[in-house]
């Protein structure tokens, strides 16, 4: 690439960042188009069972409600692929909170006065909610999430660990969790004649075009998805969701543009959440503790209607050297919401077993948690054998355990008391996996010497427009304000979703590569350039890990200073610190961003997030951001994300691995880590609220 020197790797700020604080940045639900009327959904308030019928008629009678959707009238689908967007098809009721009906209304308070004033009558059966490690309908998949085979061994584990002179044999459990981005799911469409344009919150509207088109039995040509703006993601805006297909059906009942905004507490139960993880982990090593053997074996739910498993042994494949290991996931349906995507699925669960029970080694064989870590890192990729294409998981550790001042730590459990409180330290360590899918950019040079990218990348608050103009001045070799990038838009070339910490290393390469073929072109043409310009097209391969010889992964290093009030069981971050290994870093400003934002959902992970499947109703208790507590500015601490120079030529043209994701691997086990410092207590299930820590 041309190297001006200042745009790839500067904190160039957001692009759009002032549209978005002054309010002029549009939304999916604020797509004021003429006509525009608004719908709520009436979802299921049994767990299983039909829905026997749906009286709309004292709905009907409300001021400004126009119709009441339900599986009795609601447009026929095309049959879906996702069995959660089977929407209004049948009377089926997989699980509570399922959509059974839809109102729609001339203004937004008509739609939800319609919505409550539908009744709805059930043939209950009854459900089964409640996860457990021996629960008769647990199987093992044949792969779970990410394509990963369910169950990995090598060698004799089980020999090896009873013959290990140090065991460690514990459980792990990390309840559901919910993703709850600021903006919830959303989406407005109307129908131009026979062509559906749909403003949706999405991390990725080629897929939502390429699935409405499928549902509503259309030309791909015939469906635009805009996804201009949107407010966060966390993985449950990665596949296509119920709000663009009812604003789609609905538009096309009332010939109105129609807008579907889920109200937040319906979200726990339509928009995927992070499956429930039970862990049994046994770690065998030698008294200096080197590890022979290591056992990681999970149980999680999925729902009825979808295969879903969350594939948190996985990160025990790539961590850590040991003979004979063992790595394992089972499943158990249930009556439940169908889980999928929440920032770092797997990594995120497994991980926090990982790092838990290495702290747990470490305590027993009496050695530094650090240098346990750096005792056992391997040669290979453990399970696959494959060399990495670059891992400075110890350079990470040591940079971190510098700037943390680790070497002035009392390694005793309950060492330290300030008046109520037992402070402690602790450190885990992260990964997550380089993932590259295709895409494909227009480059457009001017005679006036502007330039503008075209790819349909999606940016939910990563700063992926601004990165990918970095990309493209970068490579053509101009100012950043030369470069004008053209993105969220289903009509513009199809690229992938923003998603498994990707989205940067697969568009930016169709864009570098673009860029680059316009360069060329530039390069050698002569006089000056025709009126419409020059343009170039890029289609790129993506790299997939399956087909490269390296196993390629970002790492990282977290360390958190805790307190833990002895009199009301509260635990406070003090201090978080995180050294990543993530290839070259493209915008630092944005990047820290990412790291922190990571870091910031690991410690609601670790100490306020949590669920509960209620067995009774079959509910998720927790629905709304009053008792779903994620972290408020008072909880985030003195937090710090600093990242070591990484040069590994076996990525992508820019030299970059995802950085999405990696914040949250570590965080809750570096927490819980320091929470056993201080109090001498291992608490093995999350989080670490006070009723569990008194
Ligand atoms: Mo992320 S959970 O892969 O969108």
């Amino acid at each position: 690439m041309a190297d001006t020197g200042t745009t790839l790797g500067a904190p160039a700020e957001r692009r759009e960042g002032r549209d978005k604080v002054t309010g002029s940045a549009r939304y999916a639900a604020e797509q004021t188009d003429a006509g525009r009327v608004h719908a709520w959904p009436v979802v299921a308030g049994i767990a299983h069972g039909t829905v026997r019928a749906v009286d709309a008629g004292a709905a009907l009678a409300l001021p400004g409600v126009l119709t009441v959707l339900s599986h009795d009238n609601a447009p026929r689908l095309a049959p879906a692929d996702d069995p959660t967007l089977a929407l209004l098809q049948n009377p089926r009721v997989p699980h509570r909170g399922w959509i059974v009906a839809l109102v729609v209304a001339e203004t937004l308070e008509e739609a939800r006065a319609g919505a409550a004033a539908v009744r709805v009558d059930y043939d209950a059966v009854p459900h089964d909610v409640t996860l457990t490690d021996d629960h008769p309908d647990a199987y093992t998949p044949e792969q779970a999430n990410g394509g990963f085979p369910a169950h990995r061994e090598q060698g004799d584990p089980e020999a090896a660990f009873a013959d290990a002179e140090v065991r460690v044999d514990t459980h792990y459990r990390v309840p559901p969790l919910h993703n709850h981005p600021m903006e919830p799911h959303a989406a407005t469409a109307r129908w131009d004649g026979g062509r559906l344009v749909a403003h949706d919150s999405s991390q990725g509207a080629t897929t939502v075009r390429t699935v409405l088109a499928s549902l509503f039995r259309l030309a791909e040509d015939d469906v635009t998805v805009i996804s201009e703006h949107v407010g966060g993601g966390f993985g449950s805006k990665g596949t296509p969701r119920p709000p663009v297909v009812l604003a789609a059906m609905a538009a096309r009942e009332t010939g109105r543009p129609v807008t579907v905004a889920l109200p937040r507490r319906f979200m726990a139960a339509l928009v995927g959440h992070r499956a429930p993880t039970l862990h049994r982990f046994r770690l065998g090593a030698t008294a200096d503790g080197t590890l022979t053997s290591s056992l990681h074996e999970v149980t999680t739910h999925t729902s009825r209607i979808k295969e879903f498993v969350e594939q948190a042994a996985v990160p025990s494949r790539v961590m850590y050297a040991a003979p004979h290991r063992l790595s394992s996931h089972q499943v158990v349906p249930l009556d439940v919401p169908s889980p999928s995507w929440m920032r770092a699925p797997g990594e995120a669960p497994g991980m926090y077993a990982v790092e838990s029970a290495m702290d747990e080694l470490a305590v027993e064989a009496g050695l530094d948690p650090v240098e346990l870590r750096v005792t056992n890192e391997p040669d290979t990729e453990p399970d696959s054998g494959k060399p990495f294409s670059s891992r400075h998981l110890v350079e990470c550790l040591r940079e971190g355990a510098r700037r943390f001042d680790w070497a002035r730590r009392d390694p005793r459990p309950r060492s330290c008391a300030q008046g109520p409180l037992l402070v402690g330290t602790g450190v885990a360590a992260a990964t997550y996996p380089v993932m590259i899918n295709p895409a494909q950019a227009t480059a457009h040079g001017t005679p006036d010497g502007r330039f503008v990218v075209r790819i349909n990348a999606t940016d939910i608050g990563t700063g992926a427009r601004t990165v990918l103009a970095q990309i493209a001045a970068h490579t053509l070799g101009v100012p950043l304000d030369r470069v004008h990038v053209d993105m969220g838009d289903s009509d513009l070339p199809p690229a992938p979703l923003a998603g498994g910490s990707s989205g940067t290393a697969s568009w930016g390469w169709a864009v570098h590569d673009a860029c680059t073929r316009l360069a060329a072109r530039l390069a050698g043409h002569t006089g000056p350039l025709p009126d419409d310009g020059l343009r170039t097209h890029a289609d790129t391969t993506g790299s997939a890990d399956a087909d490269s010889p390296y196993a390629r992964h970002a790492f990282g290093a977290h360390f958190a200073e805790v307190t833990v009030d002895t009199v009301s069981g509260e635990v406070r971050v003090r201090r978080l610190l995180g050294v990543y290994a993530a290839g070259r870093i493209l915008n630092a400003r944005t990047a820290r961003s990412q790291f922190i934002g990571g870091m910031t959902m690991g410690l609601g992970m670790a100490l306020t997030e949590g669920s509960t499947m209620d067995a009774a109703s079959g509910a998720f208790v927790e629905s709304d951001l009053a008792a779903y507590h994620v972290p408020a500015h008072a909880d985030v601490p003195d937090i710090e994300a600093h990242w070591i120079d990484e040069e590994d030529p076996h990525l992508n043209p820019m030299g970059s691995k995802g950085i999405g994701e990696i914040g949250i691997v570590g965080t809750a086990a570096a927490i819980g880590n320091a929470v056993h410092h201080a109090t001498g207590v291992r608490y093995r299930e999350l989080p670490l609220s006070p009723d569990k820590v008194l």
